[in-house]
């Protein structure tokens, strides 16, 4: 069964612009799907709607058997179920690394923080930043930033995570550090939307690769078919200008 579903997905801007056009897709349990595509067509808005942050003109997105759309589903429950990942970490400078970790605990009534704090720990330790639970988000790099940034996605037990373009603004020589947490997600069978540039990574971590244009979901095969043999010529066109 799916876990996340798109069908038939439209999405016009009030400008009047089509972000999204009739786009289906579906991600099962513990798959990756790697969204890449050029500049404007369309990947940060599906990922959005995915998680209710962006309204659909027409189509239906389930989440976890949830219907994003529908005035019954609590939007606060579909994103408990996916967290999100941005290219900026948008931590809260003036919180330790340990309070922004617990800032979304801390809201649920009756949440359990001696379990968060420790939670919140075993994940830090995890990726490699145990020793930075006190520091101030300007106290760490740009790629430490961005892994508390997972690890804050991870707190609340989601059944997915989307992430867009994380690596897109870290120096190349750290790029490395931010994707191997993601590899090791994945390997524990982490389901994950992942939008990305870099080639190497969406071949390494991804199931399927979807490549977009224009709104339209172009083609979606498993990389190593993908990468050796895209079947639409706006693909080719696409690898082709890319610089390995
Ligand atoms: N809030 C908005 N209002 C109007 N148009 C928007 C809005 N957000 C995005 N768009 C337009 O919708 C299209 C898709 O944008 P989107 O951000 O989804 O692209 P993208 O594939 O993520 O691009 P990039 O690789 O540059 O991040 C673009 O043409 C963009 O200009
Ligand atoms: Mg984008």
């Amino acid at each position: 069964m799916s876990l996340i579903s798109l069908e038939h997905v439209s999405k016009t801007y009030p400008n009047g612009h089509k972000a999204l056009d009739d786009v289906s897709v579906s991600v099962a349990a513990g798959e990756v799907l790697a969204i890449i595509g050029p500049s404007g067509c369309g990947k940060s808005t599906l990922l959005r709607t995915v998680n209710g942050l962006e309204p659909v003109d027409s189509g239906q997105i389930l989440v976890n058997g949830r219907d994003v759309a529908s005035k019954q589903t609590k939007l606060k429950d579909v994103r408990s179920d996916v967290g999100m990942v941005f290219q900026s970490y948008d931590l809260f400078p003036h919180l330790t690394v340990m309070d922004n970790l617990l800032l979304a605990p801390k809201v649920v009534k009756g949440a359990d923080l001696a379990e968060a704090r420790s939670r919140a720990l075993a994940l830090l330790e995890r990726v490699g930043l145990a020793e930075k639970a006190d520091a101030r988000p300007r106290e760490l790099s740009g790629g430490q930033k961005q892994r508390v940034a997972i690890v804050r996605a991870l707190m609340m037990h989601p059944k997915a995570l989307l992430l867009d373009e994380i690596t897109a603004s870290l120096d190349p020589e750290i790029v490395r550090e931010v994707l191997d947490v993601v590899v090791g997600l994945a390997r524990d069978g982490m389901t994950m939307i992942v939008v990305t540039h870099e080639m190497g990574f969406a071949r390494a971590v991804a199931d399927r690769v979807a490549f977009m244009d224009a709104g339209h979901i172009v083609e979606i095969a498993p990389p190593e078919e993908f990468f050796a043999a895209p079947t639409s010529e706006r693909a080719q066109r696409f690898l082709d200008q890319l610089v390995f």
